[in-house]
């Protein structure tokens, strides 16, 4: 019976449920582990709901201070985004949840190794990845791969059929995934980018279902972060660990009308998608270290600073977790963040932005930034502008083989389009 034990990351969702039910109705022995990635949910009552379903043990495991340890501090420090606008989220939680997972099984003495992503998503690439780098002598079964379940309503309809109902009122449009640092909601109304989505009642809805939910406030209009070699170490003067510091600002911003992002996202298997993502945390505290990066780092680091935070962002997005490149961009990242130390005040409404930076390291002059009397030496830009052109430019530039003229009326170089004149004297194709 030992090879039909197997450890299944659940989480109390809609798909997981009806995997724990299909495991064992094809006589698994189901091992349901739920791991505490900082979704605020009743956990115990959900592991009770798996034993109910049929899972031989279910357990809850708390991968939320390997994260804080392992992965947040630079998410944080790099300001990391995947395409510029997620704040990822899901990508993060995974490879703990997985590892959890490994863990199990190899005290289990083996075990298959299940997972509820779908064939279409992101995440079965980061579960499977984690398998493989941590344990490649398991088996891996992704129902979503085998079972001829299409969709959310055929899940709800298999579990009635098993006489299991539930509150699926949100999870029947909803695909939902919260950890401590966002919250995502994706499918329904959300997947079709030509329609508008009605996002007040979107969030109304996710937020009453979740515990950790909405207390109608938006928080206080400014929020002081004290950083520490690029890691939030206090939040309006009051020291907090990260895990604390996250929450805090999550819980506070919640219902913020700034709150959110809708995204439209290229996924690592090629399918364009669009979500909604919960991620005031997130959101704050990239505004603020960046805004240390830009006033702490000479020019070409924070060049070499900004690329590094797409880098590991697109690295964490494609499930890249346990690999050389994790570690080699943390290294990076860590040289550039020891320097990021100070306090931000960020002013929150209409939109965040960063009001005051007092930066430990400023390489800030403001002798040299005043437009008022100073040592500043206005000659030496003379040598300056006679240098740099000589470098980039080189050349007179020549109107005729550049398609126009300065001038209205003048006379285009054959076969280039007249352009057309601009207040301002800037050039632009004339329309077709
Ligand atoms: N698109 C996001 C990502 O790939 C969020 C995925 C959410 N996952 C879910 N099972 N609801 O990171």
């Amino acid at each position: 019976m030992s090879d039909k034990k197997c450890v299944l990351a659940y989480s109390g969702g809609l798909d997981t449920t009806t995997i724990v039910v299909w495991l064992r109705e094809r006589g698994y022995e189901v091992h349901a582990v739920l791991i505490d990635v900082g979704q605020e949910e009743d956990l115990p009552a959900l592991c009770e709901k798996a034993l109910q379903l049929g899972a031989k043990t279910a357990e809850i495991r708390d991968a939320r201070p390997a994260m804080c340890q392992h992965v947040l501090p630079w998410v944080i420090g790099l300001g990391a985004t995947y395409e510029g606008t997620y704040h990822l989220g899901t990508a993060l939680a995974r490879p703990f949840i997985a590892a959890e997972q490994v863990r199990l099984a190899k005290q289990l003495g083996g075990a298959t190794l299940v997972h509820g992503a779908t064939g279409k998503g992101n995440d079965q690439i980061r579960f499977e990845f984690a398998y493989r780098s941590l344990a490649p002598e398991c088996e891996v079964l992704a129902p979503w791969k085998v079972w001829d379940i299409g969709g959310r309503s055929d899940m709800i309809a298999y579990l009635r059929k098993h006489g299991i109902e539930g509150d699926y009122a949100l999870t029947k449009d909803f695909s939902l995934d919260e950890n401590l640092w966002h919250l995502s909601v994706e499918g329904g109304p959300l997947e079709d980018p030509s329609a508008t989505v009605r996002i007040e009642e979107v969030l109304k809805g996710v937020n009453d279902r979740f515990a950790g939910g909405v207390n109608g406030s938006h928080g206080e209009l400014t929020a002081t972060i004290t950083f520490e070699q690029g890691v939030p170490v206090a939040y309006n003067g009051e020291r907090l660990s990260l895990l604390e510091l996250v929450a805090t600002l999550n819980h506070e911003y919640r219902s913020a009308p700034w709150a959110w992002d809708l995204v439209i996202e290229n996924r690592f298997t090629g399918v364009k998608s669009r979500g909604l993502y919960i991620n005031p945390a997130a959101k704050l505290l990239h505004v603020a270290i960046d805004a240390l990066a830009r006033t702490s780092l000479n020019k070409p680091t924070y060049d070499q600073y900004v690329e590094l935070g797409k880098q590991y962002g697109a690295m964490l997005y494609r499930g890249e977790f346990f690999s050389d490149q994790r570690v080699m961009l943390q290294a990076a990242a860590t040289a550039a963040m020891q320097h990021l130390s100070g306090d931000v005040t960020v002013h929150l409404e209409p939109v965040p932005y960063a009001a005051t930076i007092n930066a430990d390291a400023a390489i800030f002059s403001k002798n040299v930034a005043t437009f008022e009397k100073s040592d500043f030496s206005h000659q030496d830009a003379a040598g300056f502008i006679r240098l740099t052109w000589m470098t980039s430019i080189g050349k007179p530039f020549a109107e005729e083989t550049h398609g126009g003229t300065l001038e209205t009326g003048g006379k285009p170089a054959s076969g280039v389009r007249k352009a057309k004149s601009v207040p301002g004297g800037r050039l632009v194709p004339a329309a077709v």
